[in-house]
């Protein structure tokens, strides 16, 4: 046995519950996370269908790891059991959905919270409000009902949503901070500040470049390249 699954069967010890009903957590998650994709997909072919555009660039999809469950239990002073985990990690089952344009972000967002059965926990708007580090993103935390075959249980699913540019930022950003373990030199900090000002500006500027290009008819609208 190797070192990596030897650590997980430890963290899901470390549980206090059995193997099984860990397995039937992670089940749930990973059901709430392929719903949720799938309303996007479908939100997304349906917009292509009726104003010929992609609102979504792409959707990446994610349980987190045992480790990553028990560390942020930990980080936070609570004991790793499953029911604190269920209670309090919400991101289990993350969603991050990549769009071209801030415009797209709200649009999606307010589609999310008009569905019936998606219940919002929470919106963060880091996109009015950035963090101090210049990270900018929607955030939602959501449940969705997942039908067992002898109960629902309302799972949470964290969304992320943001711009490619803003994708390119963060993904940077979380590499600096994870290699420096939180405390990374001032320069790259203030670096990475004008930088998301950049990605900022950048946003805005192909937001009003798109605007323009909205009115225009063209041949070569929709066309593959
Ligand atoms: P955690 O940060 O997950 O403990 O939760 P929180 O309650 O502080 O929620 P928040 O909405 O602030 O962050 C949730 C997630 O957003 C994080 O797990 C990251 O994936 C992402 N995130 C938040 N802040 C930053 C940031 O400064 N940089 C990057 N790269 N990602 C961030
Ligand atoms: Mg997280």
């Amino acid at each position: 046995m190797d070192y990596a699954e030897d650590k997980h069967k430890e963290e899901r010890e470390a549980m206090n519950g059995s193997v099984d009903s860990w397995r039937e957590v992670i089940l749930v998650y990973t059901s709430a996370l392929h719903q949720v994709q799938t309303k996007l997909e479908i939100l997304n072919d349906e917009f292509q269908h009726v104003h010929r555009y992609n609102p979504i660039e792409h959707i990446k999809g994610r349980i987190k790891t045992p480790e990553s469950i028990v560390k942020k239990l930990k980080k936070n002073g609570r004991e790793s059991t499953i029911d604190n985990m269920i209670q309090y990690v919400n991101d289990i089952a993350g969603i991050r959905i990549i769009c071209s344009f801030s415009s797209d972000i709200y649009r999606i967002a307010e589609i999310l919270r008009n569905q019936k059965d998606i219940t919002v926990i929470s919106e963060k708007d880091y996109i009015t409000y950035p963090k101090a580090s210049g990270y900018k993103s929607y955030h939602m935390i959501v449940t969705v009902p997942v039908y067992l075959s002898d109960r629902t249980i309302d799972a949470k699913v964290e969304i992320q949503i943001r711009t490619v540019a803003m994708d390119f930022w963060a993904s940077l950003e979380h590499k600096i901070h994870y290699k420096f373990e939180g405390n990374a030199p001032e320069n790259l900090k203030k670096e990475l500040v004008d930088c998301a000002k950049m990605v900022s500006d950048l946003d805005n500027r192909m937001e009003q470049l798109n605007e323009q290009i909205q009115g225009l008819e063209s041949g070569y609208e929709n066309e593959e390249y």
